[in-house]
C-alpha cells in the first residue's frame, strides 16, 4: 500500500471511530449510538490501530512507519499525551484548528494508549531512542493521570463538570486497562525501568479495584455498572441531561470483557463476573423488538425478537428508564422526545455478547485450576491402555492382514474422531508452479528446484517447496521432506530463494519472510553429502500456527462446518499433515526424487504433524517425529510432563486437534486413543523416535514406553523391534525397524540429531531389500 492510499483510508475510518461527537461529550460516539459499544463488536468503526497495530518489524523501519512515529512525535504534548485525533495521519505544523475535536489537549479517550504502542514497537524495530522517549512519556502520562481510587477521568481537559468523573462509557477505562496489560508482557516493552515497571503492575491493580469497588450493591446484591461515577465519593454519576445515575446495560458490558480478560483472575474478581453475568441474565428484556429509522427508534411487542437490554435501569427498582432533553426520567422510550429517541442508544443487544463471552472464560476456568504439571517419576501412577491388538468385537488380532482390514481401520477411526479430525476425502485442484530447477546450490555441492503448490481460485495460498538434491547423483535419490517452522529463506539464505510473505503468530498476520519466527531448520549439508535429498516446507504457507476459525490456509479448500457445529473437525495438525501429502504427491513428479524412499519429520507441533502426516498417507516411507511428545508419539495416559489438558487450554493450542480431543482434558483415561495408538498407523515402515533427556515437558520416558506397545504391530509383521523393553541410556540408538534415540539435552534440535536420522535412513534406505 503507497503512503498516500493509507492516509485516506486512514482518515475516513479513524473520524467515524472516535468520540467525535458535535457536542463533544460523552455517550454519543457513533458505535454508542448504535447501542453497540463493547470491544468485541465487529461493528465498531475500526481504530487505527486495528489497522497500524499488527504491523511486522519491517513495516516500522520502512518510511511509511517512519513518517507515521515521527508525525506522533510532533503531536506529543508536554504532559507526555496525545490529542484526540489522528495524530499519525500529518505532522503537527502549528495550526490548532487541525487537531482533532476535542483540540489540541492530551486525551485518554481513544487516544494516547495507541500512540505509545505505535511508539514502543517502533523503537524496538528501529532502536530510535526519541521513540523509546516519547514512550515513555506517554506512559507516565498515563500513570500520573489516575486517581488514587484506580479510575481515570473521562478527560483531561476541563471541557464539562462531568470529565472529572470516571466513565466506562467509549470504553476508556477499558481501553486503558487493556494497553496496561499489553505493556506488562509485550516485549516491545522490556526497555522500561524496574520502577516504571512496578508503576504499571500497581496501577493495573487499582484499575482492577476501581471496578471492583464500583459494581453497584442494591439490597445487598451485586448488580452492573453505571455508565460514571463521582470520582471522589465513587457513587454512581449523572453526566448530560439524559445521562442519568443508574444502571447501565451498555456499559457494563465492556467492564464484563475487561474482568474476563484478566488472566489468572482472583476470588473477587470471579465473583464479580459471576453476580456481572447474573445481573444481564436478570435484567433481559424478551419478547421486544427494537426499529430504527428515520431518526427515530421504536419497540414493538414481538415474541420472536431477539433479546434486548437497555441502556438504564434505575436503581433499586431496576426499571428501564429514559429520559430526554428536560432530564425527566420516564419508563418509556416513547415518551421522550424524538429527538433524544433517535438520538441515543437507549437498548442494545450487549447481553448476548456477555453470555458468549462468558461460556468461554468458565470453560478456560477449569484450566486455571489445574496443578502445575507432574515431572516427578516417582508420582506416575499405574495407567492401562486401549488394547492394539483387540478388535471391536472382542477379537485378538494375530495377522498383519486382520490388522490391515479390521484393527487398523477401527484405530484410525478412533484417532481422526476423537484427536486429529476428519480430513476430507475430496480432490483439490492444484498446480505445481517450478519456478527453478536444476540451479546449483550450496557452493555447488547440491542442485536445487524450488516450486510453489498452488490451488486454483485461492489466491495467495501458496505452499513453497524448496528441494535439494546432490549435485553428484546419477538417479533418483531417497529424500527427506521437512516441515519447519521457519521460510525457507531463514534456513538456506542463499541468492533467488523463493521469498515472500510468512505467518506471525502473535501478531496474527502476514509479515515478510525475514521478520519470521527465526528457527533455522536442519542444514542441508547434513543430508546432501551422505547421498540424500532434503525437501524444506514451511508450516505457515499450509495452515497459520494461531486460532483463525479456518480464515486462513488450507481448510479454506474443504466444505468445514465450523468447530462449534463438528466434533470431528479437522485441526491445524490434520490441515499440515495435508499439505504434507501434496508436497508428497509433487516429489511423486520430481526426477530427481526416488518417490519409494521419501521419509518425513518435523520438530515438537510438526513431530506430532509428520507421525499424523504417516499414519495417513502410505507413501511415506518412514517417519522421524522428533520431541513430538504430548499428542503425538507420547502416552497421554502416562501423568508426566504435558497433559491433554495443557494441549487443548482454550488459551494454549485447542486447534490443533478436532473439538472432541478437548472433552477428554480431564478425563484421559476414557480417551479412546493414545500414543501407542497413533504409532501403530505407521507400521510396517520404519519410524524413529528422537527425544530429549531434559525434555521433561515433552516426556521422553512416555515416548519409549509408548513404543513398547506399538512395536507388538510390527512383531505382527515379523519386523525387526526394540529387544530388551528397558529405557535406554542416553545417546543409544536403537536401530531397528522401530528406532529410538534420546540426545542428552532438552526440546531443541542437536547437532548429532541429523547423524542419527541419517543412521536410521542409511539402514532402511540403504539396505539390500531396496
Ligand atoms: C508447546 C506444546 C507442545 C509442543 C511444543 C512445540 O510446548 O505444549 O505440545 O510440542 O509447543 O511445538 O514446540
Amino acid at each position: 500500500m503507497k503512503f498516500s492510499t493509507a492516509i485516506m483510508l486512514g482518515a475516513a475510518l479513524v473520524l467515524s471511530g472516535c468520540n467525535a461527537s458535535t457536542e463533544g461529550g460523552p455517550g454519543e460516539s457513533p458505535p454508542q449510538a448504535s447501542g453497540e459499544s463493547m470491544r468485541s463488536n465487529d461493528n465498531f468503526p475500526q481504530p487505527w490501530w486495528r489497522i497500524y497495530g499488527n504491523k511486522s518489524a519491517s513495516f516500522y523501519r520502512s518510511l511509511e512507519g517512519r513518517q507515521m512515529a515521527d508525525n506522533m512525535l510532533t503531536w506529543q504534548n508536554a504532559d507526555g499525551g496525545w490529542p484526540l485525533m489522528t495524530t499519525w495521519r500529518e505532522p503537527f505544523t502549528g495550526d490548532e484548528s487541525r487537531a482533532g475535536p476535542w483540540g489540541r489537549g492530551s486525551a485518554l479517550v481513544k487516544s494516547s494508549v495507541n500512540e505509545i504502542r505505535f511508539l514502543a514497537r517502533a523503537y524496538a524495530a528501529t532502536g530510535d531512542d526519541a521513540y523509546k522517549a516519547a514512550a515513555e512519556a506517554g506512559i507516565s502520562f498515563i500513570l500520573d493521570h489516575q486517581y488514587e481510587n484506580g479510575g481515570w477521568p473521562h478527560a483531561v481537559n476541563d471541557r464539562n463538570e462531568y470529565d472529572q468523573n470516571v466513565g466506562y462509557n467509549d470504553d476508556e477505562m477499558a481501553d486503558i486497562i487493556d494497553f496496561l496489560i499489553d505493556v506488562r508482557s509485550d516485549p516491545e516493552f522490556s526497555f522500561l525501568s524496574p520502577d516504571k515497571k512496578a508503576r504499571v503492575e500497581s496501577s493495573f491493580d487499582s484499575a482492577i479495584q476501581f471496578i471492583l469497588d464500583t459494581q453497584i450493591l442494591v439490597e445487598g446484591t451485586r448488580t452492573a455498572w453505571a455508565q460514571q461515577y463521582d470520582q471522589t465519593t465513587l457513587q454512581p454519576a449523572a453526566a448530560r441531561a439524559f445521562e442519568p445515575a443508574a444502571i447501565s446495560g451498555g456499559e457494563s458490558a465492556g467492564v464484563l470483557l475487561t474482568l474476563m480478560s484478566v488472566r489468572n483472575p482472583s476470588d473477587d474478581v470471579k465473583a464479580a463476573i459471576e453476580a456481572g453475568v447474573q445481573w444481564y441474565r436478570d435484567a433481559q428484556i424478551d419478547g421486544l423488538r427494537l426499529e430504527r429509522g428515520d431518526g427515530d427508534q421504536t419497540v414493538t411487542e414481538d415474541p420472536t425478537a431477539p433479546p434486548l437490554w437497555a441502556r438504564y435501569y434505575e436503581i433499586p427498582t431496576m426499571k428501564p428508564i429514559f429520559a430526554g432533553r428536560d432530564g425527566i426520567i420516564r419508563y418509556a422510550m416513547a415518551e421522550i422526545e424524538q429527538e433524544r429517541r433517535g438520538g441515543y442508544a437507549w437498548y442494545n443487544y450487549n447481553g448476548s455478547r456477555v453470555f458468549a463471552a462468558y461460556e468461554d472464560w468458565s470453560l478456560q476456568r477449569k484450566w486455571d485450576d489445574q496443578p502445575p504439571p507432574n515431572i516427578d517419576e516417582a508420582s506416575v501412577e499405574p495407567y492401562t491402555l486401549p488394547e492394539l491388538l483387540v478388535t471391536r468385537a472382542g477379537e485378538r488380532v494375530e495377522t498383519p492382514e486382520d490388522w490391515e482390514a479390521i484393527r487398523r481401520p477401527e484405530i484410525m477411526t478412533l484417532l481422526e474422531t476423537y484427536q486429529q479430525g476428519i480430513t476430507p476425502d475430496v480432490d483439490v485442484p492444484m498446480t505445481f508452479d517450478i519456478i527453478e530447477q536444476n540451479a546449483s546450490s550450496l557452493d555447488g555441492a547440491a542442485t536445487r528446484t524450488q516450486v510453489r503448490i498452488e490451488f486454483p481460485g485461492h489466491e495467495g495460498l501458496s505452499i513453497r517447496v524448496l528441494l535439494m538434491t546432490p549435485a553428484d547423483a546419477t538417479g533418483p535419490v531417497p529424500t527427506l521432506l521437512h516441515l519447519g517452522f521457519s521460510p525457507n529463506i531463514l534456513t538456506v539464505d542463499e541468492p533467488g530463494i523463493d521469498e515472500g510473505m510468512a505467518w506471525s503468530g502473535p501478531l496474527k498476520s502476514r509479515v515478510p519472510d525475514r521478520d519470521a519466527y527465526p528457527l533455522r531448520g536442519f542444514d542441508p549439508m547434513d543430508f546432501i553429502s551422505e547421498g540424500y535429498g532434503l525437501a524444506m516446507v514451511y508450516y505457515g504457507d499450509i495452515y497459520p500456527d494461531f486460532d483463525h476459525d479456518n480464515a486462513h490456509g488450507v481448510t479454506q479448500l474443504f466444505d468445514l462446518h465450523g468447530r462449534d457445529e463438528n466434533p470431528s473437525e479437522m485441526g491445524a495438525i490434520a490441515a499440515w499433515s495435508w499439505g504434507l501429502s501434496r508436497v508428497m504427491d509433487y516429489l511423486q513428479t520430481d526426477p530427481s526424487v526416488d518417490g519409494d524412499r521419501v521419509a518425513v519429520s518435523g520438530v515438537s507441533r510438526l513431530g506430532k504433524t509428520a507421525l499424523w502426516a504417516g499414519a495417513q498417507d502410505e507413501r511415506f516411507a518412514l517417519v522421524v517425529p522428533l520431541l513430538s511428545g504430548e499428542g503425538g508419539a507420547a502416552l497421554s495416559r502416562r501423568n508426566y510432563g504435558e497433559t491433554v489438558a495443557d494441549l487443548t487450554n482454550p488459551s494454549r493450542y485447542d486447534y490443533w486437534y478436532a473439538p472432541n480431543y478437548q472433552d477428554y482434558a480431564f478425563r484421559v483415561d476414557e480417551l479412546p486413543v493414545d500414543g501407542h495408538m497413533l504409532l501403530s498407523m505407521i507400521a510396517p515402515r520404519p519410524v524413529l523416535l528422537l527425544t530429549g533427556s531434559e525434555d521433561t515437558w515433552s516426556d521422553p520416558q512416555g515416548e519409549w514406553a509408548s513404543l513398547m506397545e506399538a512395536q507388538n504391530v510390527w512383531e505382527l509383521y515379523g519386523r525387526e523391534v526394540v529387544p530388551n523393553a528397558e529405557l535406554p541410556s542416553m545417546s543409544q540408538l536403537q536401530l531397528f525397524d522401530v528406532g529410538y534415540y534420546m540426545h542428552e539435552g532438552g526440546h531443541t534440535v542437536l547437532p548429532g540429531d541429523t547423524d542419527v536420522i541419517v543412521q536410521f535412513m542409511d539402514k532402511h534406505f540403504k539396505s539390500s531389500d531396496h
